[in-house]
């Protein structure tokens, strides 16, 4: 199922902001020109990874409680303590708008 949840310019680069698509709470994240879709749970604990900082060059989000860094690209959590990935999403920009493919 494909979603818009926002339109693209109201994402700032280097920000994550929350949505609920369905019963699934997903960070959308706006790096420069693309835009990507990580589950917004911790793997670790249930902390909104949303509230983290996001790294852009390396294209992660670090969980602002133990920050574990999740590649955005990916969902692999790249640093201690977390060990299990988060989910990630297919996330185009089409006419302006950010569209979220949950499956
Ligand atoms: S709750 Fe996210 S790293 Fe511990």
């Amino acid at each position: 199922m494909k979603s818009v949840v926002c339109k693209f310019d109201d994402l700032v680069s280097g920000k994550a902001k929350r949505f609920v698509v369905g019963d699934r709470a997903i960070a959308v994240v706006r790096i420069e020109n693309k835009v990507y879709a990580i589950g917004d749970q911790c793997s670790h604990a249930d902390v909104a990874l949303s509230d983290g900082e996001v790294f852009c060059d390396t294209k992660e989000i670090e969980c602002s409680r133990h920050a574990s860094s999740f590649s955005l690209e990916t969902g692999k959590p790249n640093t201690l303590p977390a060990t299990q990935p988060v989910r990630v999403y297919v996330a185009n920009i089409e006419n302006g708008d950010v569209v979220i493919e949950v499956k």
